[in-house]
């Protein structure tokens, strides 16, 4: 994007630009709901394991490759991932990292304009004097488009409009509004997470109520925190707590490499990327773990959480629960939780409106503007069909095609160029130009063997996966002639549609539904490779372009 000289204003600006990249509704959504499916304390070794032998390569050759790609003038993964490598076929594979950000930004920012609307209904006391499953209902309807707000029929596109807006906006200002919203917006961000999890800590059980006399805050804290070792075979648990840890990082992406093409040549990389990757797991593991959870099994007890944990859990319970200590402190927990979701929100999706600027800038000569209003335009048509067809499934698929298998096939490859075309030993001398920290030679090992090997397994056990999860079971399976039965869960499964088939098949009595499911998650798809063809000609015509200047 912008002018190829473009760079960070100051060090605290890139830090706080790529934390707040990082820093997402994952670290306070996606996490709690993680780790409550997946066991609590079960969850969280794999999760740093995962972390430190996936998440930490990955950020420093994302930073490294970023970097040095932006000293040869590319501020995308296609033209980057070129200039390591003289074969052709890199650019193409670099058009994951543009794909996978328009992608994910058309349902990310939908999930923002909720938080956004969320603080204003909380400012205008809707929610005061609500039964649990009132507000339960209000999210429900908003999303299947029947909710009557304020009378206006299509709000949620309207307010999706708005907030993809402001996102184009602040992008239309280039690296300077990216890092002057950074530096507001995650300061904010902590002080609104800390006070609600100062909330989460102290609870204990004096909310516990008639129909839950058991709620305690605490067994959330406990459940969470408490390490089990009982499930550290099972691969479930590992899928789950590597895909966290590419959502949380926005490690396959893109746009890590896309910012940090903007650094200066011998800038630091090894300090920054780790101080990014520190804050962002600060704030999952400190305060993400603080808020849902505690405050939920605080009022409802640990049985509820864990039988209703789900996404919707941020909007559909928690305007309920704050007003349970009162007007005024519970307006101000939801100004503070949904603020916080939207200023953790922005800063991500800023950052995937990057990639696609930068590379119609370097390829195309596009200024800011026209950079940051056709990326709008091409979020808003990715985005609506994920408003309009949002209980048919529409929004998951992308989420699962976008924002998880995309990431993990990305960073496979990636890594591959990195540490194996490029070569470990000159990607090593990269990362530790300008270093200010000396990194322990032990990763130069972990990134050219195990997290390519861990991202391998952790894709063809996606791809796999045995019924019911029984590894042991399937294998010996094999040798009892039963063969191989994939789990509905399994990428293979989902890409038939086997999942939804056997949903349809043991219900019966909504079988249209499911039928319509399938449909709309078939034109989902379709659209997504639409959109990842439509950026391969663009590829294509650049490389065209491209040899047509060299030859002049
Ligand atoms: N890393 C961003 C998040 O956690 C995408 O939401």
């Amino acid at each position: 994007m912008v002018k190829q000289n473009d760079s960070w204003g100051s060090r605290t600006g890139l830090i706080l630009a790529m934390a707040g990249n990082a820093v997402g509704l994952g670290n306070f959504l996606r996490f709690p709901v993680q780790a409550v499916q997946n066991g609590g304390g079960t969850f969280i070794i794999p999760y740093l394991v995962c972390f430190v032998v996936m998440g930490i390569p990955l950020l420093f050759t994302e930073w490294s490759i970023g970097r040095f790609g932006g000293k040869r003038g590319n501020h995308s993964t296609p033209y980057i991932l070129d200039s390591m490598s003289k074969s052709v076929w890199w650019k193409y594979i670099g058009v994951f990292g543009i794909f996978t950000n328009i992608a994910v930004v058309a349902y990310y920012t939908y999930i923002e304009s909720w938080t956004f609307l969320y603080v204003i209904h909380t400012v205008i006391g809707t929610f005061t004097q609500m039964s649990q499953a009132e507000v339960s209902s209000f999210f429900v309807q908003y999303v299947n488009l029947n909710g009557s707000n304020f009378g206006i029929p299509y709000l949620p596109v309207l307010v999706y409009i708005l907030v993809l807006g402001i996102n184009i906006y602040i992008l239309s200002t280039g690296l300077g509004g990216i890092e002057k919203v950074a530096k507001i917006g995650m300061p904010l961000l902590i002080l609104f997470g800390a006070v609600l999890a100062y909330k989460g800590w102290t609870m204990g059980a004096e909310n516990a109520s008639a129909a839950f006399p058991e709620a305690n805050a605490w067994d959330g804290i406990n459940f969470l925190w408490t390490p089990q070792f009982n499930s550290l075979l099972d691969p479930k648990v590992w899928l789950a707590a590597a895909g966290q840890i590419f959502f949380t990082l926005s490690v396959g992406m893109g746009s890590i490499q896309c910012y940090a093409s903007y650094l200066k040549e011998n800038e630091d990389i090894a300090l920054n990327s780790l101080t990014s990757g520190f804050t962002n797991e600060f704030v999952e593991i400190v305060l993400g773990s603080a808020i849902v959870i505690p405050i939920a099994a605080g009022f409802l007890g640990l049985d509820w959480v864990i039988e209703n944990a789900g996404f919707g859990m941020a909007f559909q319970t928690m305007p309920y629960l704050f007003m349970q200590w009162g007007e005024v402190f519970g307006a101000i927990a939801g100004i503070c939780w949904f603020g916080l979701l939207f200023f953790a929100g922005i800063t991500s999706s800023l950052a995937m409106g990057t990639p696609w600027m930068g590379f119609m800038q370097d390829e195309f000569g596009w200024g800011k503007a026209k950079g940051a209003v056709s990326f709008g335009i091409l979020a808003f048509v990715m985005g609506l069909p994920t408003i309009l067809f949002y209980q048919y499934g529409y929004f998951d698929e992308y989420d699962y095609w976008a924002g998880t298998v995309s990431l993990v096939v990305f960073a496979l490859l990636e890594m591959i160029l990195f540490t194996w075309v490029f070569g470990m030993d000159k990607g090593w001398s990269e990362l530790n130009r300008g270093a200010d920290i000396r990194i322990p030679e032990v990763f130069k090992w972990i990134m050219k063997y195990i997290t390519p090997l861990l991202l391998l397994l952790v894709l063809t056990s996606a791809l796999i996966t045995p019924q019911g999860n029984d590894w042991v079971g399937a294998v010996s399976g094999l040798f009892d002639g039963v063969g191989w039965k994939l789990d509905s869960g399994s990428l293979i499964s989902k890409l038939t549609h086997d999942d939804l088939k056997l949903l349809q098949l043991n219900d019966p009595q909504n079988g249209e539904i499911y039928e319509k499911k399938i449909f709309f998650s078939t034109l989902a798809r379709v659209q997504l490779l639409a959109l990842f063809l439509f950026i391969v000609s663009l590829v294509w015509y650049s490389g065209i372009k491209r040899k047509s200047i060299s030859h002049e």
